[in-house]
């Protein structure tokens, strides 16, 4: 999935911190200069695409505006070696040594996202090959494979070179490892370097390759391999591919780009002790396992582009409601969060105008860009830079806006982003770096994800269409939702959600069980179970694994293609008929009480939505697709009536969320809407800026933001 489609699939849909480390470097400011609290808060810099008679001006700015730190040289390759072997730092010295003369700290980027000229000219064998078959051509970024050892060789000697340099330099306080890895336009490789690795990789895996023809059932069209030379990779055939080989391989291309990453990681570890290693993705990305690319990093850290939206909305002639585009930015920040197990994440670039490549988004609404970096806050960051500090008058991002416009006179949003940063770092580092008050958990599954691309059953069913219509719906109780794995131990939330856990491995299966059984509520939506994760469809009745949880055995699924389908509501759901879009699983009550039936079609009268009583709690199965309202209001009522209301009675676009520190909590109130809001609030609360006491009512103006503080809840 390339970066556009990965926004239209969202859009679709939506109908203790780090370790001290690189804070050391940045409060090491020149004895005659302020101290420079650890708070990051700053831009990305491009000195590598701008006049050197221009940066002590740009330093001096970027200063009086309050940044304290810029990420540079992520793009620098060539500059930084313009041969093979030869190395120049010396530009890139003095572009630190001004920046810290006026106490902004330096992330150093590691360039091997965009290779030079010379470096795909005399080798190759290191462009990527397309998921067609299509050697991609150098001359931008992201064209290369992440598993040629000569690009890895390559890529390992500019980042050794540029951490022995950059030790010790005053100034230098963190390095992010790359850009944005698989978030080009091709995500995965497919050529004979990667083909050979995956070979390996599946030596690695399986005991033996009699085993890999059993768990892939290659008999089927006379696949039977009998060596492992003659594996191939998906690439197109004459058919779709095995979808337990195209699994394995997708699991195979995000471990490659993880231990690409790692390569570098354990170079800079050696040599920069000192400071702290990040690396930087968009968000809500799912070409990869994200958690494995940072597990030995320090923090996560997420580019944020909400107006981007806004484009592909304009592309589709779709429309969606303010709450929706919020909830799809709120998804990124959660799922970043996620990556860490809660830990605060930084924003590495921060939208700070009109954006975008061919087309480009509208400029934000005054206020809108002060709204979105609450908004990161609100849902865990704990800092932020923009991107950019200017607007490049050449190259593929010409019209990306900046801080400054190509003139270099202040953009739109200039003021409003000072302002932000001032308000933002006045919160102060308890507020920045409490931990995020998530009392609700969503399971986003890879392997579900995975397996359903190749076989999404309904052409227009989409994993992470289906995830953010969920996350919708949960956004509007704002009582906080952790992404989460399901193999984790569950019990602290009040309610566990999995839409389209089509994978369930063992592993998942226990904690469920056991959450449910102590007293939890989960939720699960159709296509339960199907497969385990070596991909093999189970061999029992669905929902597999889960059928005692979920007290149902299925008696058919179906894909929708008429929508002569119709759900009929019961009890504490009792409202009107609801249409079956895309996929109806027709569930057959084992122990569990019936909470909608299908009505019209060929099931009619069979059970749609069930609810189980399991131990001490209880586990819903929502066998029908709904559209995002009628979804929301399922959920919704079945947590309200579970004990679990909404936290606040807030208008539709008015997100409300906390973090929780020491006794206290921070709860925010973000307007995503054009109008002014009003929010009832049910206890006294102080302004965190100056402390005056707020209760009753909270009236925010059209895309305004307050931040309350009360005590923490128990
Ligand atoms: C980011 C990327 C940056 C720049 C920006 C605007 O996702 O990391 O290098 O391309 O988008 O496109
Ligand atoms: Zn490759």
């Amino acid at each position: 999935m390339n970066r556009r489609e990965f926004f239209a699939v969202g859009t679709a849909g939506a109908a203790t911190l780090f370790s001290a480390r690189g804070f050391a470097a940045l409060s090491a400011a020149p004895a005659a200069s302020p101290s420079i609290p650890p708070l990051l808060f700053g831009v990305d810099y491009y000195p590598d695409q701008t006049p050197e008679h221009l940066w002590e001006e740009d330093a001096a700015a970027m200063a009086a505006a309050g940044v304290t730190n810029v990420r540079i040289a992520e793009f620098a390759w060539g500059l930084m070696e313009p041969s093979e072997g030869a190395y120049d730092f010396r530009w890139l010295d003095r572009a630190v040594a001004i920046l810290h003369a006026h106490n902004i700290g330096c992330i150093l980027g590691t360039p091997s996202a965009a290779p030079p000229p010379w470096l795909s000219q005399k080798y190759p064998e290191v462009l990527m090959v397309n998921e067609h078959g299509v050697t991609l051509a150098p001359g931008t970024r992201r064209f290369t494979c992440p598993t040629n050892t000569t690009y890895r060789r390559l890529s390992v000697n500019i980042a050794t070179e540029m951490a022995k340099h950059f030790a010790s330099t005053p100034g230098i306080i963190g390095w992010q490892i790359d850009n944005e890895l698989t978030l080009g336009d091709s995500a995965r490789c497919y050529c004979r370097s990667c083909r050979e690795g995956f070979q390996q990789w599946l030596r690695k895996r399986y005991p033996s390759l009699d085993a890999i023809n059993q768990t892939w059932g290659t008999v089927f069209w006379s696949n039977t391999y009998t060596d492992f030379s003659q594996i191939p990779v998906p690439l197109p055939s004459g058919a779709p591919p095995n979808p337990g080989f195209a699994l394995d391989y997708y699991r195979y291309q995000s471990d490659a780009n993880a231990s690409f990453l790692e390569e570098q990681l354990t170079v800079l570890r050696r040599l920069c002790p000192q400071h702290f290693i990040t690396t930087n993705n968009a968000g809500l990305v799912d070409n990869l396992n994200l958690r494995d690319l940072y597990r030995n990093l320090d923090f996560a850290s997420a580019d944020n582009y909400p107006s981007f939206f806004a484009i592909i909305l304009a592309d589709s002639g779709a429309s969606l409601p303010p709450e929706a585009i919020a909830a799809l930015t709120s998804l990124g920040h959660d799922t970043a969060r996620g990556l860490k197990d809660g830990k605060p994440f930084f924003i590495m670039e921060e939208q700070s105008g009109k954006s975008g490549q061919p087309f480009f988004s509208p400029q934000p609404e005054p206020g809108q860009l002060r709204l979105w970096s609450y908004q990161a806050v609100a849902h865990g960051a704990f800092g932020i830079n923009y991107f950019r500090w200017d607007t490049a008058v050449f190259g593929a991002e010409e019209y990306w806006h900046g801080l400054l416009r190509h003139d270099r006179s202040h953009s739109p949003g200039f003021d409003e982003i000072v302002q932000t940063m001032r308000e933002l770092k006045s919160l102060g580092p308890e507020a920045l770096h409490a931990p995020y008050d998530a009392q609700l958990g969503l399971i986003l599954d890879l392997s579900s994800d995975w397996a359903l691309t190749f076989q999404p059953g309904q052409p227009k069913l989409k994993y992470l269409s289906e995830l953010t219509s969920w996350y919708g719906s949960l956004a509007a109780t704002g009582r906080g939702v952790d992404i989460l794995e399901g193999t984790e131990d569950l019990s602290r939330y009040k309610a566990i959600f999995a839409p389209l856990l089509y994978v369930v491995s063992a592993q998942q299966a226990e904690r469920i069980r056991a959450y449910v059984q102590g007293g939890g509520l989960f939720f699960a939506g159709f296509r339960l179970g199907v497969k385990d994760e070596r991909s093999r469809i189970v061999e029992t009745p669905l929902p597999g694994l889960l059928r005692d949880v979920m007290g149902v055995e299925l008696y058919d699924y179906q894909p929708i293609y008429a929508e002569t389908q119709n759900v009929k509501f019961t009890g504490a759901l009792a409202a009107a008929d609801a249409p079956v879009h895309l996929w109806a699983d027709i569930l057959i009550p084992k122990e569990a009480d019936v909470l909608a039936t299908y009505t019209g079609g060929a099931n009619p009268g069979k059970a749609a939505i069930t609810a189980n009583s399991f131990g001490k709690g209880k586990a819903f199965y929502l066998g029908a697709h709904l559209e995002g309202p009628e979804l929301a209001r399922v959920l919704l009522t079945l947590l309200a009536s579970h004990n679990v209301p909404r936290a606040f009675e807030a208008p539709a676009g008015v997100e409300i969320s906390s973090r929780n520190a020491n006794g206290n909590r921070w709860t925010y109130f973000l307007n995503h809407n054009s109008e002014p809001q009003t929010v009832p609030l049910k206890e006294s609360y102080q302004d965190a800026f100056d402390s005056s006491a707020v209760s009753g009512t909270l009236t925010l103006p059209a895309y305004g933001v307050r931040v309350l503080k009360s005590k923490a809840r128990g």
